[in-house]
């Protein structure tokens, strides 16, 4: 999604206290139809007056909100902007272009708008760092139709009443479901065609839930071919934000100034907290839950002031932001001004550490190993600079700029041109991402409240994926899981994790370790790419969070080939004498689950005046002769099938 690092700059001050959430509701712009939903719709929603900033001509488009069907809940509905692949697709009549796939794109948060990803990510139109509006060369609605949906209710320009904002994910799949049964009346090709569902970050909760909810309709709306979650939070925030830590200082050990000691404090964390699983191929049992050992970061005012309520701009980041305000306010940071240079501070850390965590998790930070990380990479670590969060960006570990280029399309869909032109709600003031009200209210407990750190109290979908998954292999819905190497949010070892932690096809997780690479159209190394059982796991090189910002054209390549097409690179085959081979090869570059980055430039600097840190190369061979011996011990664990 656009980058959230950037959207954070306003935090503070565009927190407003709120205790109930606000009733809003679509607007009915003249010429809407007085009948239910149906083709005749597509009039009404077609978008032809000009679009501010936009210059050039766009591919046939229609935009309002539709109804999520909720009873007693007349105002609850979705916006959706929907662009054809090519003249007349989306027109198309009941029973036509059966083959033709179309697509759904959702961004996470939760809270947050899906018109993030249509303007950063892999929409027709793409915003610059100033203001500016400019076509994407890569956007998907060339290889399909395809739709962004704000969702759930109250989320972007999507409405809802004060009592109708979501109560769990169950809720939120019905939502989506009476959307898609409405969409699908007014655009009527689409009940028959192959449906791809995709989205990124906490849609990885949403898109498992509708899911769900798709399965268990007798008739549902739409065809399902296959879902796609990229960088997604589908197991447990131990899981997914912070299991990963280790991993994600063996790509990048510019965070730990390429420091043996430090990297071998957090092996020993790691260890700790029980973050180290030892995956196999395949697996033979579930991985026990591991429970968020917060220690007394989890004390401090950073939950609470978010139950305090109100709305900020990226929860996703809101409350790491917050903890380590917190610690600094609270004096348990070294303040960078106290310290004469960052070896000083290192020296100062590593004395507090050998005298008092080591050997035992560390009190205050607990099991929170992300925000552990951070810190000593903002306090210690060049070119990362202590005191503002600004100068982290969790989505992209290379990109240490302070301030961040703003790409932020707030202005833009706030215009009453635009407003007018997309038959957006007037009752509501578009927002990137809003704290999100589960059950319409602001006020939740945590840690111990039974809800996660968003607030959200259903169970994360790792609980039930095995079960999804087999229903998938029923029902023919293929599934696709990818990441970006360069996200630390959500990084790719938690994905792993969760793929091995199912069972689907009646074997749990990949009975091969991924290890296939890929390339894009130019042939440039992309990643690696595995597939067993109608799963595919796709790790993008050089991405961050936001995989189709950083690496668009790769992107695209990964939607054309894996996700709408059935390229078989890294499918695992077995030939009638047993023996098994993989398309496209193994060559090892991923044996240790690291793609390592030890070589790569950090990004500082203000975003108009870019400073690039590039490491020297003795500093990689020294790191890369150390690391090699570092982790061969936890490998030696691995065993794949021969
Ligand atoms: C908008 O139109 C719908 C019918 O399409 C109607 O039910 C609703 O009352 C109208 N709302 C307003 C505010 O006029
Ligand atoms: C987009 O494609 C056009 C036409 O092929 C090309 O001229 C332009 O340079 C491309 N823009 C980018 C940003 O790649
Ligand atoms: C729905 O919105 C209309 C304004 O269009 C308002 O009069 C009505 O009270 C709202 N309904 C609810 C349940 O909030
Ligand atoms: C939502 O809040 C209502 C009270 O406003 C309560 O009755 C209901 O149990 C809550 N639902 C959930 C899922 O928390
Ligand atoms: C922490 O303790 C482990 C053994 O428990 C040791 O291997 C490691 O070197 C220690 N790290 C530091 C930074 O002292
Ligand atoms: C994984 O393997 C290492 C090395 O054998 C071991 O120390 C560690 O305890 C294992 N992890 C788990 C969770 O069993
Ligand atoms: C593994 O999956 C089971 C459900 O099958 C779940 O209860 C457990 O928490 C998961 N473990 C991890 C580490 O995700
Ligand atoms: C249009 O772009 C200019 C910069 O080129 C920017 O200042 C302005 O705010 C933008 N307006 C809208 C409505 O997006
Ligand atoms: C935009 O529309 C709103 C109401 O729809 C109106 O209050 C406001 O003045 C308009 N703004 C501009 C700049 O025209
Ligand atoms: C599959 O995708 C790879 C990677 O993009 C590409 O090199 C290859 O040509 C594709 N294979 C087929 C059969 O299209
Ligand atoms: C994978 O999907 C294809 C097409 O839906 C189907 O024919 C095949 O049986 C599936 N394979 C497995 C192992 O589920
Ligand atoms: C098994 O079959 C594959 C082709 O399907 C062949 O390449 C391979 O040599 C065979 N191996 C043995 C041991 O027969």
């Amino acid at each position: 999604m656009l980058e959230l690092g950037t959207v954070l700059l306003g935090l503070a001050a565009l927190a407003v206290s709120q205790d109930t959430p606000p009733s809003t509701y679509p607007h009915n712009y003249t010429g809407i139809p007085a009948t239910g939903y149906g083709p005749e719709w597509q009039h009404y929603f077609e978008v032809t007056e000009p679009l501010p900033n936009v210059t050039v001509p766009l591919p046939r488009n229609y935009a309002g909100s539709l109804s999520v069907n909720r009873a007693g809940h007349a105002n609850d509905t979705l916006f959706f902007w929907g662009f054809e692949k090519e003249e007349g697709s989306l027109a198309a009549e009941a029973g036509e272009r059966s083959d033709e796939p179309w697509l759904i794109w959702l961004n996470g948060g939760p809270g947050a708008s899906s018109f993030l990803g249509f303007f950063a990510e892999n929409g027709p139109l793409h915003i610059t760092n100033t203001y500016s509006i400019v076509p994407n060369n890569y956007s998907w609605n060339k290889l399909a139709d395809a739709f962004w949906v704000d969702q759930p209710v109250g989320t972007g320009f999507s409405t809802a009443d004060a009592t109708g904002y979501i109560p769990d994910e169950d809720q939120m799949g019905q939502d989506f479901l009476g959307f898609l049964t409405n969409l699908v009346k007014v655009f009527p090709s689409l009940a028959e065609r192959p449906f791809y569902l995709t989205g990124e970050s906490y849609a990885g909760t949403y898109i498992p839930y509708i899911v769900k909810a798709i399965f268990s309709t007798p008739n549902p709306p739409v065809k399902l071919a296959k879902f796609a979650i990229g960088d997604g939070a589908t197991a447990a925030l131990s899981v997914f934000e912070m299991l990963p830590m280790l991993s994600v200082i063996e790509t990048y050990p510019q965070l730990i100034g390429y420091d043996p000691e430090v990297y071998e404090y957090f092996k020993t964390q790691t260890h700790l907290c029980g973050y180290d699983l030892n995956l196999t191929y395949p697996e033979t049992a579930h991985f026990p839950t591991i429970p968020v050992n917060w220690g007394s970061i989890a004390d401090a005012s950073a939950f609470a002031e978010r139950s305090r309520g109100g709305y900020s701009k990226s929860v996703f980041k809101n409350t790491l932001v917050s903890k380590v305000k917190q610690q600094q306010e609270a004096g348990q940071l070294l303040a960078a001004r106290d310290l004469e240079t960052r070896e000083e501070r290192k020296m100062a850390w590593k004395r507090d550490l050998t005298g008092r965590v080591n050997g035992t998790i560390d009190p205050y930070y607990g099991c929170d190993l992300l925000d552990f990380v951070i810190d000593y990479a903002l306090n210690y670590s060049f070119p990362w600079e202590g005191g503002d969060f600004n100068g982290f960006d969790v989505y992209f570990v290379p990109d240490a700029l302070d301030p961040e280029a703003p790409l932020d399309p707030t202005i833009f869909f706030n215009d009453n041109r635009t407003r007018a032109a997309v038959h957006a709600p007037t009752s509501q003031d578009w927002a990137e991402q809003i704290n999100y009200p589960f059950n319409s209210t602001y006020d939740y407990t945590f840690p111990d409240g039974g809800v996660n750190e968003f607030g959200d109290p259903s169970v994360e979908p790792m609980a039930f994926l095995s079960e999804l998954a087999t229903n998938a292999s029923l029902h023919n819905v293929s599934m696709i899981f990818y990441s970006g190497n360069a996200d630390m949010l959500v990084a790719h070892l938690g994905t792993e994790v969760t793929i091995q932690n199912t069972t689907w096809g009646g074997i749990q997780g990949f009975t091969r370790k991924p290890d296939t690479p890929w390339y894009d159209d130019t042939g440039k190394f992309a990643g690696i790419v595995h597939q067993e059982r109608n799963l595919t796991y796709v790790l993008f090189n050089g991405a961050g969070h936001e995989v189709p910002e950083y690496e668009p054209a790769t992107a695209y390549v990964f939607l054309r080939e894996f996700v709408l097409g059935s390229n078989t690179t890294g499918l695992v085959e077995s030939s009638g004498n047993g023996t098994v081979t993989v398309v496209g090869g193994e060559d090892h570059v991923f044996d240790n689950d690291i793609m390592s980055a030890a070589s790569d430039a950090i990004y500082y600097g203000s975003a108009t005046t870019v400073s690039s840190y590039v490491p020297a190369s003795a500093t990689v061979a020294a790191w890369d002769s150390f690391i090699a011996t570092a982790i061969t011990t936890a490998s030696a664990a691995v065993s794949t099938v021969a």
